[in-house]
């Protein structure tokens, strides 16, 4: 059964005091996919793995893995999953066989199928040159393969993992996220990840939902998600403009046709536009003001440009933001999601 799913989530909601971090959020997976959690700080991504993983309980709502009740059926559920977060410990002390054996003898299994699994696990992850070598010497990259391993232990139907590839080094990422395609492809584990990094949620994922301030705002396959942006008739543009001047961004960004305009560099304007006389009017605009165009280039669509799209705001702003609607009080945060 192909489209059999997994994990189900129904209006699942955690507030801390008067602040809800996770909002009323829904969505299923299916049984060997590799679901995404994309967004900013502060998104709720972390918060929604603890409650699936039964680490934090829900204020409201509800969540079934492998049919498994989160709250009722909490130890059913363990069994069935393993959790990699920023969180993990290992013991710097002891070898990185050593660290597995222990983390192993707590889930009950026979000594001699523990020996076997720690062994083939390390072999998996690269790691058996190092096998008798303590975790604390180890790179930041080996110590990340290490903590999903670890998870690996009970053999688990569904993997979680908490920013995985966060504080890693480029190779280190590729590793890992190379490391996490081949589990599900070999052993059919559904895995679900949570990233701000836009090119995990594009690599590694069959499905993103993006979420922002406690909601999904949009669920679906990469490329679905950015014919959003091409079926909405929005255009990309990168702009190159020698004389740019704060004055002249300002200008842009008044236009009717723009949606937003971000500078990426001195001379450089990213401007998402609509409307079929879009180029138009800003290269009317640029010049009315004696702005000098060098370079102009019309881009694919990102995740990040779609995430701009839906919510009006940078991935890398949000967390500026929040500051702001808190203290603008909830009519500022109603603005900015009606643009
Ligand atoms: N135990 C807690 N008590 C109070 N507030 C909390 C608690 N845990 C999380 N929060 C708040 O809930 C919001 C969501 O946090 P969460 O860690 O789930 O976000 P995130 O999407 O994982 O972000 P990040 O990218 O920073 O990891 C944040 O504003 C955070 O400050
Ligand atoms: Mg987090």
């Amino acid at each position: 059964m192909e489209n059999e799913s997994i994990i189900e989530v129904q209006n699942l909601t955690k507030t801390f005091g008067k602040f809800t971090a996770v909002d009323n959020i829904s969505f299923t997976v299916k049984k060997g996919e590799v679901f995404g959690l994309l967004g900013p700080n502060g998104a709720g991504k972390s918060t929604t793995l603890r409650m699936l993983s039964t680490l934090a309980r829900p204020t409201k709502g509800t969540a079934t893995i492998g049919g498994y009740d989160i709250v009722k059926h909490d130890t059913e559920v363990r069994k069935l999953i393993g959790i990699v977060s920023e969180k993990m410990i290992m013991y710097n002390r002891l070898t990185a066989k050593e660290n597995l054996w222990f983390f192993g003898s707590l889930f009950n299994i026979p000594k001699d199928v523990l020996t076997k699994r720690v062994d083939e696990l390390l072999e998996l992850v690269q790691l058996t040159k190092w096998k008798n070598a303590q975790v604390g010497t180890f790179s930041t990259g080996m110590r990340q393969r290490m903590n999903v391993v670890r998870a690996l232990l009970n053999m688990p139907r569904v993997l979680f993992l908490d920013e995985p590839t966060l504080g890693l080094d480029p190779q280190s990422s590729v590793e890992i996220r190379e490391f996490i395609k081949k589990l599900n492809r070999e052993n059919g584990t559904t895995v679900v990840i949570t990233t701000h990094m836009m090119v995990d949620a594009d690599l590694l994922c069959d499905r993103i939902a993006i979420v922002d301030q406690g909601k999904i705002v949009a669920l679906d396959t990469s490329a679905n998600l950015k014919k959003i942006i091409s079926g909405a008739d929005t255009k990309i543009l990168n702009l190159n403009i020698a004389n740019l001047t704060s004055e002249l961004i300002e200008t842009i960004r008044k236009l009717h046709c723009t949606d937003s305009v971000t500078q990426e560099n001195s001379t450089t304007l990213k401007i998402l536009v609509h409307g079929d006389e879009a180029f138009d009017s800003v290269i009317d605009a640029i010049r009315k003001k004696n702005g000098k165009i060098s370079s102009m280039e019309n881009l694919q669509p990102t995740l990040e440009d779609v995430f701009l799209h839906i919510t009006g705001h940078q991935v890398r702003d949000s967390a500026d933001q929040k500051i702001q609607n808190e203290k603008h009080g909830p009519f500022a945060q109603q603005q900015r999601r009606i643009r």
